[in-house]
């Protein structure tokens, strides 16, 4: 995700995605009964109210995508400025190699409707059941449905951002 420039069909072409930055950034989790794992996310949004669904896109080699392809679950949790370390490994490591929750420490708390853990540290947690994915080019879109919304009414920390190739900042929001 992060390359600034890119063979595509023969040309050599700036990355558009740079063009649409800065995003707010998410701590994804995915999870079976087996293991629990975070990745950073940037490429998330909402698209529907009602019935309320979010759409994630996933790198088709990350071990969040696959566990969120085994359980058909995910949880979105929604991170403050003080993460910004948590989210930095959670996006420059894989899950095949380290336990992401205990690296970053991070604890897991049950969820209400999903077998895949909350995250305590976040500012919010959003539960989903993944209602289809598909492949777009070298990513994985996964469409969930929103099942339950935990949220700290405790202090407004600034929000995470990213401006594109690991640089993070946190953004005040009312
Ligand atoms: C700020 C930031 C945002 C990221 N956003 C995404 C994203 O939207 N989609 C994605 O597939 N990877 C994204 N990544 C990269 C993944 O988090 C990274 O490849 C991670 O190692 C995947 O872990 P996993 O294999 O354990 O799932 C992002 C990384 C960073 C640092």
């Amino acid at each position: 995700m992060e390359e600034e420039f890119k063979f595509i069909r023969g040309k050599l072409m700036p990355m558009f995605y740079h063009l649409l930055y800065p995003r707010q950034t998410v701590l994804v989790v995915g999870a079976t009964k087996e293991k629990s794992n975070l990745s950073a996310v940037a490429w998330i949004t909402p698209v529907s109210a009602k019935p309320p669904l979010l759409v994630i896109s996933l790198n088709k080699n990350s071990t969040t995508l696959d566990l969120i392809c085994t359980s058909m679950e995910f949880v979105v949790a929604i991170v403050g400025e003080k993460m910004k370390d948590a989210v930095l490994l959670c996006g420059t490591t894989s899950g095949k190699y380290i336990d992401k929750f205990s690296e970053a420490k991070l604890a897991q708390v049950k969820a209400k409707q999903v077998s895949v853990p909350l995250v305590l540290e976040a500012a919010a947690n959003i539960e989903c059941k993944v209602l289809n994915y598909s492949t777009a080019g070298d990513h994985v879109i996964v469409t969930g449905e929103v099942l339950e919304v935990h949220e700290k009414k405790n202090g407004k920390e600034p929000v995470l951002f990213t401006k594109g190739k690991k640089k993070l900042f946190g953004l005040a929001v009312d």
